[in-house]
């Protein structure tokens, strides 16, 4: 097959790219680096069927010529953070909405077989009841989550009044290798970096606030029972565990694993303005429609993740500072 994966040199990108160029699909990555790196796809600049393109979504004339001849188009291309989102709403309204928008009309013109839009479990907000289905009301208090719900809602639009086969993705939190570890990055990224360098993880409020983390492995075999799925499916599709893990016994759990217990404790700070309080999935439509079920456990996830930071993450980072 021919894939085009927008934000594919990004953290979750880049695996779908190295899983897909591997097994010798023709795999065209689209990423205007504003938070992807070149050094996550570099292993793969030596396949021929391989193709790294610097561009960005928010050019139509661009995604509708890289488009042109694939079948599949992964769109992941998105501003991912949520305080970038409070300094920046207007880029992250074009990148997320309006990018969105332009994949989802190249794709109607270009009668594209299948979009996989990469929504998020922020669309929800703070959970009303848990765990959260894909009913649950769409409550995003911050400009990235609102970006996502008006781009998730686009894709929706675009399956009822086009008939096209649009797969809506609603991921909870992913971790793993090549997740960002400095400033806009991922929680457990940044929190094993300051721990392993002997720094305290700082939590933001008591700490209480919870989430439900997804190891970037599960992450990958979702994308890929959705990708194999032959029939269509136009309603959302959640993907997370079900355990809900509080930020400060996420911190304490790093703590253990990377061996400092004793030598530091989590540092409280200000909470953040309209930081979502809960979120757990309720996978059922993942599990029984795609046969999904994740195989990570929280702690065998980050274990693996520790592990890949030892030997490459500080080395990883400073190469791209
Ligand atoms: N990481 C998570 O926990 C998580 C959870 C749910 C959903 N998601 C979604 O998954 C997708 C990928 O997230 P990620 O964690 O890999 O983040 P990431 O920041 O590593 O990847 C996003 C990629 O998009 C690229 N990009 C940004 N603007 C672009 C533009 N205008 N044109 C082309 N490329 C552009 C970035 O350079 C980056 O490589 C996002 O859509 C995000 O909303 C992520």
């Amino acid at each position: 097959m021919k894939l085009l994966i927008t934000g594919g040199a990004g953290f979750i990108g880049s695996h779908l790219c190295e899983k897909y160029t591997k097994e010798g699909h023709g795999v065209i990555c689209l990423d205007n680096f504003l938070s992807g790196n070149l050094l996550n796809v570099r292993h793969l600049l030596d396949y021929r069927n391989f193709k790294l393109i610097k561009g960005d979504v928010r050019d139509f004339n661009l995604v509708e010529k890289v488009m042109s001849d694939v079948d599949v188009v992964f769109h992941l291309a998105a501003q991912i953070h949520v305080d970038r989102s409070y300094i920046e709403p207007q880029l992250t309204y074009d990148v997320n909405v309006a990018g969105t928008q332009n994949v989802l009309q190249a794709a109607k013109m270009l009668d594209i077989k299948k979009v996989i839009y990469a929504s998020t479990s922020e669309v929800y907000g703070s959970a009303q009841y848990v765990p959260i289905d894909e009913k649950h009301p769409l409550n995003a208090p911050h400009p990235y989550g609102a970006s996502k719900i008006a781009a998730d809602r686009m894709c929706y639009a675009y399956t009822q009044t086009y008939g096209m086969n649009v797969f809506i993705l609603r991921f909870f939190n992913i971790f793993g290798p090549r997740q960002r570890d400095l400033g806009y990055g991922g929680v457990i990224s940044i929190f094993t970096r300051r721990i392993l360098s002997n720094m305290p993880p700082i939590l933001y409020g008591n700490g209480l606030q919870t989430r439900d983390y997804t190891y970037i492995k599960d992450a990958v075999k979702a994308y890929d029972c959705v990708l194999k799925y032959d029939k269509p499916y136009t309603e959302p599709i959640n993907f997370g565990t079900g355990h809900e893990v509080s930020i400060i016994d996420l911190a304490n759990k790093i703590i253990d694993l990377c061996g400092k217990r004793g030598s530091m404790e989590p540092v409280n700070v200000e909470p953040r303005i309209g930081e979502v309080k809960r979120l757990i999935a309720r996978a059922d439509t993942a599990r029984e429609l795609l046969g999904w079920e994740p195989s990570y456990v929280l702690e065998n996830g980050l274990t693996d993740f520790i592990d890949w930071y030892k030997k490459y993450g500080f080395e990883e980072r400073l190469r791209m500072e």
